[in-house]
């Protein structure tokens, strides 16, 4: 192989690698070598805002593959017996910025898109089946709280807890935040979840409500808070090397795939409100269908190119998947564009890892900065047209729709029978966290109780240990005193 010259951005053979221009061999570098001046404005732009939230991520490719029949409840292409096509996975933690380590304690963001033959469909999604609030409104507050005080820049429990137990809707996430969820063993051993509620369509147009579980075959494992905190001296970079060393190695991790459906009408009436992002469906009510399962075999080629710029959104649903009314999630489809046109820049899409792989893109948007994708000559850039322009096909295209109605309101959603905000973290505490996840919990948040240094915060974080459960409220006093 012969090795390449080296050239400027515009193809320009240089004259060396490693000496600038100057006057004499110890004279003043001029300002005219225009390659040294490339070379260093381009560095000096190569950093592109970090994600707002889910800085820290890492991310690979791989395929889906159907395997069960679920075409009574959609009609998504992509679902149908037997469909397959490439996926891309990002994995990352939520507040933490770009180079923090992997193994600090958080929730982790698991946002998968599937590139179909109807467009992109992106399930962006955490390993915890639920949020921390219900109402898009509070969160620039939450995850200003969690992040860094202002003045400081530090990282602060009082604000933590001070918003937690503001906000008792937060127990249910809290309470998986602070068991073994929060410490995951790798980004190949968790459990990925749509979370919220999303509506499927099936080609005779009846709707169902159902909910994405991504379940890992390599099981469900954690770290200990000892390990995490020494691994996280040791290599910040732990779950982001694990899985391109296991990908590299041919050990290619694979989740299966599953969704809860709910009959359209039984929202009115479930026990829980299904549209509350807080809320779990009890798998006795609503049993999983496995119907699939995607696996990951591809590491990014460019890290900066693949992972740093994809653009993953809730807004991206293809015909026969929508949104619910969520209020979280009918706010996140304006965010994640949003915050896309901003971070990666207007054209975002058209990075080759947000183009669609599967499907043609035609429409009437054309210009921007940096755009590079355009139609063919003579072809019109508006509609109506009639020189043979694409043409909204509605047969094709597909809207979700719900039936709703009422007053403009600010209010909290209706409650249904079993709404409260303990009800479920009670039940997790109790019936799912067997002792020994018990006694983590229990240590990890016997740490935090002696991290607060605020008496009245520290009053209402027993308070709210309690009211998830007497038992654990008052074990956990004893032990912060102790
Ligand atoms: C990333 C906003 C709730 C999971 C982001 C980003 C924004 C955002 C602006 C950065 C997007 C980018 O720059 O590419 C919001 C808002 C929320 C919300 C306003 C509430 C209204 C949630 C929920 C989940 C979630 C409920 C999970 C169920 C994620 C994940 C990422 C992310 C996984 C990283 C995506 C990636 O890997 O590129 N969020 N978010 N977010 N969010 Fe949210």
């Amino acid at each position: 192989m012969t090795t390449p010259f080296t050239t400027t951005q515009t193809g320009t053979p240089v004259a060396s690698d490693a000496h600038s221009l100057t006057v004499g061999a110890d004279g003043a570098t001029v300002l005219h070598d225009r390659y040294l001046v490339e070379k260093l404005a381009q560095f000096n732009r190569e950093r592109i805002p970090e994600r707002i939230v889910h800085a820290k991520g890492g991310g690979a490719f791989g395929e889906w593959e159907i395997t069960g029949d679920v075409s009574r409840y959609t009609r998504a292409a992509a679902f149908q017996p037997g469909a397959q096509g490439e996926v891309a996975l990002r994995f990352s933690s939520v507040a933490g910025e770009m180079g923090s380590p992997d193994t600090w304690r958080d929730v982790r963001g698991f946002a998968l898109r599937f590139y179909t033959t109807e467009g992109n469909l992106d399930i962006v999604g955490n390993n915890t089946p639920v949020f921390f609030i219900r109402d898009a409104i509070k969160f620039p507050d939450f995850i200003h709280s969690q992040k860094r005080l202002p003045w400081s820049g530090l990282r602060d429990a009082d604000m933590q807890w001070d918003f937690w137990t503001l906000s008792p809707e937060s127990a249910h996430q809290v309470t998986y935040l602070m068991g073994d969820r929060g410490l995951p063993a790798s980004w190949r051993e968790l459990n990925g979840y749509g979370s919220h509620t999303y509506l499927w369509t099936n080609a005779e147009g009846e709707k169902f409500w159902v909910k994405y579980h991504f379940i890992s075959r390599q099981g469900v494992k954690f770290l200990s808070n000892d390990e995490a905190a020494r691994i996280a001296g040791e290599d910040a970079d732990y779950y982001r090397r694990d899985l391109y060393e296991a990908i590299e190695r041919g050990d290619h991790p694979t989740w299966d795939i599953k969704v809860q459906v709910m009959p359209y009408e039984d929202a009115k009436t479930y026990r829980y409100n299904p549209f509350d992002l807080t809320k779990v469906w009890p798998h006795a009510d609503y049993p999983l269908i496995h119907f699939g399962h995607f696996t990951l075999n591809r590491n990014p080629r460019n890290h900066f190119a693949e992972i740093e710029q994809i653009a993953l959104s809730p807004a991206n649903q293809v015909p026969g998947t929508d949104i619910s009314p969520d209020k979280m999630l009918m706010a996140r489809v304006f965010a994640y564009p949003d915050a896309q046109r901003y971070r990666v820049g207007t054209n975002y899409q058209s990075v080759p890892v947000n183009q669609p792989h599967a499907a043609p893109v035609h429409n009437y948007s054309q210009d921007g900065s940096q755009r590079h994708h355009f139609t063919d000559v003579g072809m019109p850039n508006y509609a109506p047209n009639s020189f043979g322009g694409p043409v909204a096909d509605p047969a094709r295209g597909h809207d979700g729709a719900w039936a709703s109605d009422g007053e403009l309101v600010r209010t909290a959603a209706t409650l249904h029978s079993e709404d409260g905000d303990f009800v479920q973290p009670g039940i997790l505490y109790r019936e799912v966290y067997d002792d020994g996840a018990k006694a983590r919990l229990l240590e990890t948040l016997t740490g935090q109780g002696r991290s607060i240094t605020i008496d009245d915060i520290r009053e209402r974080f027993f308070q709210y240990w309690t009211n998830v459960d007497e038992e654990l409220g008052a074990k956990l006093r004893a032990a912060v005193a102790a």
